[in-house]
């Protein structure tokens, strides 16, 4: 055994955890994961009953705060969040600058950074009442510009928040009201998208909560914090995930062509998209709820055909030596997505629906960890393998 520290010059110990399967960078008390059992708990309130209970608006009340919100507490809350919906007609002017094609996720990690500089006191971050503030109107203006992301891409012109609506109501009424139409969303349908919203809201510390409270760590604006915990989200491995299974369910096609795919997963040719989980080595809770939610939508859409071949991949999954060895189950994306395509959204939108629940979780942990008075800058050490020493070596002698 060698001593820690044994020179002056030694860093002494230092653990190597690529990935940081093993460390805790902070200490928390929004979500509570048991990856072995499949728990998830916001605030201590399993995600079953919420999901079943609450409205998002209600979940988002009780991540920031702590507790669920007394009846005029939650009819304040969402007024409050009402008031903050509209953006900046330049904002819009910014948007209608994008390629016809550009990717919604692309445009709103753009465009929720480029708030930072129409509201210039969010900087002052070490100010609580200043931090509700940018809160508020985070939440209320992302499923705004998410909406606006949408109506780009289609060419169609943007459509206005009504204040009337329940958060999620006035969402599907910016992303599908036509000139000349009267759109009302389908209840079920705004229930359906309630609950993954609720779903979706917080996950501890996963990759881009870890990124919100990094550049939070700096003490950045936190809409800047925002758009780098979204450009994480992005990634086909975490948020993207649910883009990703549609691809792949769309690509497989039918239940005929299953083993075949199955077998390039296991031969490590390809992953399983929407398998597989970091903490969960149980059957994600998440995925469950979001099964049965498929269910009740597809009572009013239609049953998407595709489901069919993800059932058969489940199956045969949950059967097979190889995903039963490593513990892979599906995780939450594997089924949402197809839920938002009954829905009649594109892919491309699917990490975006990911980003608007999800901005809850940043902001609850981004609060925390300004309020937390033992956390400093985020500044991992390294261990270093490379060469030392070495003179520079002159152009012509290379
Ligand atoms: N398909 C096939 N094999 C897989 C899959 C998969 N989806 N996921 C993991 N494996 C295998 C790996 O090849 C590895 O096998 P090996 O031990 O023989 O080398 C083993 O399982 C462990 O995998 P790791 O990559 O080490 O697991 P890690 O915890 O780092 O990754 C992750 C977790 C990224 C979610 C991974 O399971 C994955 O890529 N899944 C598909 C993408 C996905 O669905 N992401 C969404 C995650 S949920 C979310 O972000 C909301």
């Amino acid at each position: 055994l060698r001593q820690i520290k044994v020179k002056e010059d030694d860093f002494g110990l230092m653990t190597y955890d690529p990935g940081y399967t093993n460390t805790s960078s902070c200490i928390s008390r929004v979500t509570y994961i048991d990856g072995e059992k499949g728990i998830l708990e916001y605030r201590g309130y399993p995600i079953e009953q919420l999901a079943e209970k609450s409205s998002f608006m209600e979940v988002a009340y009780l991540l920031l705060n702590g507790e669920l919100p007394k009846k005029d507490e939650l009819s304040g809350w969402e007024e409050e969040i009402h008031h903050h919906t509209v953006v900046h007609e330049n904002i819009k002017r910014q948007m209608e600058s994008f390629r016809y094609d550009a990717h919604p996720m692309g445009m709103i990690i753009s465009t929720v950074a480029a708030l930072s500089t129409f509201y210039p006191e969010a900087k002052n971050v070490r100010c609580a009442e200043n931090r509700r503030l940018q809160i508020k109107r985070l939440i209320a203006k992302v499923p705004t510009i998410a909406a606006f992301t949408f109506r780009h891409s289609q060419g169609h012109p943007y459509v206005y928040p009504n204040n009337k609506l329940s958060y999620t109501e006035n969402f599907l009424t910016m992303m599908f009201r036509m000139v000349g139409n009267d759109y009302e969303p389908n209840p079920a349908i705004v229930k359906a998208l309630d609950v993954l919203f609720t779903l979706h809201a917080d996950h501890e510390q996963n990759c881009s909560a870890s990124v919100m409270r990094a550049i939070g760590s700096s003490e950045a604006d936190p809409y800047s914090a925002w758009a780098g915990a979204a450009a994480a989200l992005y990634g086909p491995l975490h948020g993207g995930a649910n883009e990703a299974v549609l691809r792949m369910l769309n690509e497989i096609g039918d239940v005929s062509k299953v083993p075949e795919y199955m077998k390039k997963c296991k031969n490590g040719e390809l992953r399983l998209m929407g398998f597989g989980h970091r903490v969960y080595k149980n059957y994600d809770p998440r995925a469950r709820i979001i099964k049965k939610c498929a269910d009740d939508v597809f009572e009013v859409t239609g049953r998407n055909p595709l489901l069919d071949v993800a059932l058969e991949l489940e199956r045969i999954a949950l059967e097979d030596e190889y995903f039963v060895k490593r513990k892979l189950y599906p995780n939450v994306d594997f089924y949402s997505g197809l839920i938002y395509q009954a829905i009649g959204l594109p892919v491309t939108m699917f990490p975006v629906l990911f980003a608007i629940p999800r901005t809850i979780g940043w902001l609850a942990q981004w609060a925390e960890s300004l309020e937390d008075k033992e956390q400093r800058i985020q500044r991992p050490r390294q261990v270093f393998l490379g060469e030392r020493e070495r003179d520079y070596v002159a152009m012509d002698q290379r």
